[in-house]
């Protein structure tokens, strides 16, 4: 572990020495702080990190983010509008940051959305970067996936159409500019999209206030208040849950689903609850799990989402339990924990987990198949051994195929993942073995620690058109960690 977190540290503190953008791309309003914050007392421009001490920590309750009003829903679709703006929150009790939002919202309100009935949404940029909104795992034609390079200049406005002809699924929409995605997302443009269909719905699984979508990520807060941003910056490490450092959250003694998201940069999640016991994983990227599985742990990569199912009543009330994660970088002090549950009553409970949850559609005969590698040399990052270029097509793929992607991470010191637009694949192995569990499901995000090779199937018979596939650990995609693929 040592010897990767200095790999890791040495080799991205120099990049962000040269790749460093950071405040310069902020309007001024944003990097105006009000006086007399603890952070900043008595110097003017100290540069050290600040963060909440072990003490300090679990005072402030995890929000849960507004769920997004339809201006209209008229015509059989819910049209929603979004403004792209700056604006400042309290990630740290009693600091004031500046943050890049969905209407003010940090992460941005959540959608929710029905398999079948179509929504748009009106994006309004009033930032003063073009910007561009993708909708990570849904399948939308080319004009609505939010390419890097088909981006809203500031103060121009651009419709989404979002036809939501798939199932059920923990969806989640976040900037893609080219180039500027990494910053961009890490300054807090993402926000979720919950779509249901009717299988969902027919099961007994905790719902309404028991359904909680928990957005995880890491920030660096700079001695200003300030969101520090550098390139593969290995000093973020204060963890966040819904746009909170180290929150607690109230909770019945009675099941609960959590739809976890990592919505980090680059930091990978390894949660467990302190006290090691049961968590119940329904589901992945792609919606429910054929068949719940019985955990200790999850990890998540960044992009990654999982749902789960937490059953408090095992505990008396009274009692406190935390969610750690033990995944690098960072010091465990400051990343070993996430956020407390706190179980403060009793309620009653009807819903269960039943045994099965769905059935997946069978993988078809693969039609081809290929191979990608990724690695990555900072300051640059490949896919292929080639740094993205928007202009060139990477994989011509046959509208209809069913094709095998072998993905390997050539590197031997940095993890990466791979993301596709478009689809939702399958995990076919892992390392040469049958996939653990915790790969199961449809995914559209995959972990490749260094050296591990992963075998997927992919079907593309949705759209036509050309859509990006990419390692999610954004600073690389940045890097240029990302290739294009042409259906048709
Ligand atoms: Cu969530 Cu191309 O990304
Ligand atoms: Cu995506
Ligand atoms: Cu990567």
């Amino acid at each position: 572990m040592a010897t990767r977190r200095t790999a890791l540290g040495a080799g991205l503190g120099v990049l962000g020495a040269t790749l460093t953008t950071g405040a310069a791309l902020l309007p001024t309003a944003l990097r105006h702080r009000a006086e007399g914050e603890p952070a900043r007392t008595g110097t003017k421009a100290p540069a050290r990190a600040v963060t909440v001490s072990e003490t300090d920590r679990f005072r402030v309750a995890m929000p849960v983010p507004p769920v997004l009003r339809p201006v209209s829903t008229r015509g059989g679709r819910d049209v929603y509008d979004i403004t792209m703006r700056p604006a400042e929150c309290e990630i740290l009790p009693g600091v004031r940051t500046g943050v890049l939002t969905y209407n003010g919202s940090f992460p941005g309100p959540t959608i929710k959305a029905r398999s079948g009935r179509p929504v748009v949404v009106r994006q309004r940029n009033r930032l003063t970067m073009p910007t561009s909104v993708h909708l990570h795992g849904a399948a939308v034609t080319q004009e609505n996936d939010g390419d890097p390079m088909d981006t809203i200049a500031p103060g121009a406005d651009r419709i989404y159409h979002y036809p939501n002809r798939q199932p059920h699924a923990s969806l989640w929409y976040h900037d893609h500019a080219h180039h500027m995605e990494a910053e961009h997302v890490y300054r807090g443009l993402s926000g979720s999209y919950l779509l249901t269909d009717s299988v969902e719905q027919a099961l007994p699984l905790p719902s309404g206030p028991y359904d909680v979508p928990v957005a995880l990520r890491d920030v660096h807060i700079d001695g200003a208040g300030d969101l520090a941003f550098s390139m593969g910056d290995p000093e973020r490490t204060t963890i966040v849950a819904n746009g909170k450092a180290y929150p607690y959250f109230r909770v019945a003694a009675r099941k609960y689903r959590f739809r976890l998201l990592n919505s980090s940069n680059i930091r990978a999640f390894d949660l467990r609850l302190s006290d090691g016991s049961d968590i119940i994983r329904i589901g992945s990227d792609g919606g429910l799990l054929p068949r719940p599985h019985t955990t200790d742990r999850v990890f998540l990569s960044s992009g990654e989402r999982a749902d789960v199912v937490i059953d408090f009543s095992r505990y008396p009330v009274g009692t406190e339990i935390v969610l750690e994660n033990s995944a690098p970088p960072g010091d465990l002090a400051r990343i070993g924990q996430v956020l407390r549950f706190d179980v403060d009553r009793t309620a009653p409970d009807a819903s269960r987990v039943p045994s099965v949850l769905r059935s997946l559609p069978r993988l078809p005969e693969p039609t081809g198949e290929r191979t990608v590698k990724l690695t990555m040399a900072p300051p640059q990052a490949f896919m292929d051994d080639k740094v993205y270029d928007p202009g060139r097509i990477d994989a011509f793929v046959r509208y209809g195929a069913s094709e095998v992607w072998t993905v390997v991470n050539a590197n031997e010191v940095f993890p990466h993942n791979f993301h596709m637009h478009l689809v939702q694949f399958r995990i076919l192995e892992r390392n040469g073995q049958t996939p653990p569990p915790s790969d199961a499901g449809l995914k559209d995000t995959v972990n490749l620690m260094p050296g591990e090779t992963v075998k997927l199937q992919a079907t593309f018979d949705r759209y036509r058109g050309t859509y990006v596939y990419h390692c999610h650990m954004l600073d690389h995609s940045a890097m240029g960690m990302m290739a294009t693929m042409k259906i048709g």
